[in-house]
């Protein structure tokens, strides 16, 4: 979702707001804008579409300057075009903001700037926070932001520039994340780390209600009500080539690829072999606390709400304790029925969508104990959380999610572990899944090194025009997992369903040109699949199945399959959706689509 970057310092900004903006890429976007500051007014270069045509306008015409604003937007208010492209300029033309989230009483404000004489260019509600910073302006530009955001309601992270003050950018959040990147003699301001990583790895997380103004000189954080605030500086761990393709044709390739590691790093130093348990202190619960919980809350959205579903199997199995697994976004607004006995976990990569953020918050409200299990350090919700764990993948830059959903199932196996060992699981069971969580690095490098089969499965199934995706038990969440990744970028129709649910309605849908990819390990629903598979193959259904390794009773029956190493039962779903990733993958890059930017996704989904 959109991007926000600024810059104060000795260098040319305009080259490194558009390098920060390339950074934030991946977040999805369709226009893109700077704003330059120079002691010559404030200079705009705006292009609506892809980053590149901005660079296009920059080629013959970048304004020098040291000090700026940069923007990626995803619409929200207003179609992607250039005129509502960010930054937005004030009546006056001295103020430039950029903004990211929505101001809700933007119509209401904008009624009042009509009535006062204000003309404005673009349907964004940015420009009207735009006009009233400037009705706010007289000789401070840190004054006229605080005085204009006691006005406004709604979600922001903005960065603001005026050509009165020329050494300065005010940048605010409420609700959409930003940061403060403190260089050497450099100052940056930015919704996303990967945005600055490159100048500085020493970053100031900004809460809600927190303000920063950038000089020269240095930085000073504040609120609406006090202008002196003491914040930590925090080091970012990961360097510049983790947020790089580093040979792979595109990020989402290599994510997949990394999975062995970035599941070794997720796992890393939490499993107790002897004592067949997993350690999970971050979650700042007792073990007498996670002993006391009877119902366990999971919320998420997206890839995420499916590594949910996987849990909800996990946990209700080895721990036998009630898990509802709900999207946040109805979660936050439904009545929920929680109470101090409730668990409320949220599952969230970025850590930032913004129903999951609200989800927690209605969770904390109502009394629940809420934890996360969040990739992105020093995210919103994994600093709101009462406590969680870290998944550790590293940055995930592909839009489609990959290799953070496979940490999310196994963080989720160890919460289970924790909770089922403090209650009746033995510790022979407690080791055995132990000993199958690590396999799966090597398991899933043996995977990866079949990726050329799952290749030749895309260019034999890439013009389907929809395909079904089926699974039992703690498989049918992978189904739904597979269908959204090959939907969400490769634009096929796909949907996942329990295999035997298939008779209540798809059924209907099955030719002889409909793949069927099936989920069918070797586990206790087994002959049950096999039945479905039949039902499937005596409609003419072009069977593809993930079998386990050395099963021969499916490949009698499908068109194709493809093996998979024995595991748990319940870790199967780990090991299946990489080759169901890398076919999503496959297919996408065979049927030219933008794989790691699919059009109209967001990486990171701050708006509700
Ligand atoms: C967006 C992304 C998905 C992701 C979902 C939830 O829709 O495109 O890949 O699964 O948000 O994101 P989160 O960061 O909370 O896991």
């Amino acid at each position: 979702m959109c991007g926000i970057v600024g810059y104060v310092g000795p260098k040319q900004a305009s080259n490194i707001l558009v390098d920060g903006l390339r950074r934030m890429e991946y977040r999805g976007y369709d226009s893109a804008g700077i704003a330059i500051i120079n002691g010559n007014g404030v200079k705009i270069r705006k292009a609506a579409g892809k980053l590149s045509a901005l660079v296009e306008k920059l080629k013959f015409d970048t304004p020098s300057g040291t000090v700026g604003v940069g923007h990626t937007r995803w619409a929200t208010h207003g179609a992607p075009t250039t005129p509502n492209a960010h930054p937005h300029l004030d009546q006056s033309g001295r103020i430039a903001i950029i903004h990211n989230g929505i101001i809700e009483n933007a119509g209401t404000i904008k009624k009042a700037l009509l009535a006062r004489g204000h003309c404005f260019k673009s349907e964004t509600d940015t420009e009207v926070l735009a006009h009233l910073i400037g009705e706010y302006y007289v000789d401070n530009l840190e004054e006229a932001v605080a005085g204009a955001l006691w006005d406004v309601e709604g979600a922001y992270g903005i960065a603001v520039v005026c050509s009165e003050e020329p050494n300065t950018v005010v940048a605010a959040r409420h609700g959409s994340p930003l940061l403060v990147g403190v260089g050497d003699g450099e100052y940056f301001v930015a919704s996303d780390a990967s945005a600055i990583l490159e100048h500085t790895r020493s970053v100031v997380y900004l809460d809600d209600g927190e303000m920063v103004v950038l000089k020269r000189d240095g930085y000073r954080v504040r609120n609406l009500t006090e202008t002196h605030l003491e914040k930590p500086v925090n080091q970012i761990e990961w360097d510049l080539a983790t947020i790089e393709r580093g040979g792979f044709a595109h990020f989402m390739l290599k994510e997949i690829f990394e999975q062995p590691e970035s599941l070794t790093n997720t796992l890393r130093g939490h499993l107790l072999e002897e004592e067949g348990t997993a350690r999970v202190r971050g979650l700042n619960l007792s073990d007498e606390e996670l002993k006391r919980f009877d119902r366990i809350v999971i919320t998420a959205c997206g890839t995420s709400w499916h590594a949910g579903l996987i849990g909800e199997y996990i946990i209700e199995e080895l721990a036998r304790i009630p898990v509802e697994v709900e999207y946040a976004s109805e979660f936050r607004y439904r009545n929920p029925v929680l109470d101090d006995r409730c668990l409320v976990i949220a599952i969230s990569q970025s850590g930032e969508t913004a129903d999951t953020l609200a989800a927690i918050r209605e969770g904390k409200r109502r009394g629940a104990r809420t934890v996360g299990l969040v990739n992105v350090v020093g995210s919103t919700i994994a600093r709101e959380v009462d406590g969680g764990l870290y998944l550790r993948a590293g940055p995930e830059i592909g839009v489609a999610s990959t290799k953070a959903f496979n940490s999310q199932v196994a963080a989720l196996a160890m919460v289970a572990l924790r909770m089922a060992r403090l209650r009746n699981l033995s510790v022979l069971h407690g080791r055995e899944l132990i000993h199958a969580l690590q396999a799966l690095p090597d398991q899933i490098r043996q995977i990866l090194d079949r990726a050329p089969d799952v290749e030749r499965l895309a260019q034999k199934y890439h013009q389907a025009s929809n395909i079904l995706y089926l699974g039992r038990g703690v498989n049918f969440p992978v189904a739904l997992e597979g269908a959204l990744k090959l939907k969400e970028i490769s634009y096929i129709h796909a949907e996942g369903y329990p295999a035997a649910e298939m008779k209540h309605g798809p059924i209907a849908l099955i030719d002889q040109n409909m793949p069927v990819i099936f989920v069918a390990p070797r586990d206790a629903v087994y002959s049950k699949i096999v039945s479905n598979v039949e039902e499937v193959k005596a409609r003419k259904g072009r069977v593809i199945a993930l079998v386990t390794e050395g099963d021969a009773e499916i490949a009698k029956l499908a068109e194709e399959t493809f093996p998979l190493p024995k595991t748990h039962d319940l870790l199967t779903p780990i090991l299946a959706s990489v080759p169901l990733q890398l076919l999503s993958y496959y297919v996408a890059v065979l049927r030219g689509c933008n794989v790691d930017q699919p059009r109209n996704l967001a990486k990171s989904v701050t708006v509700e």
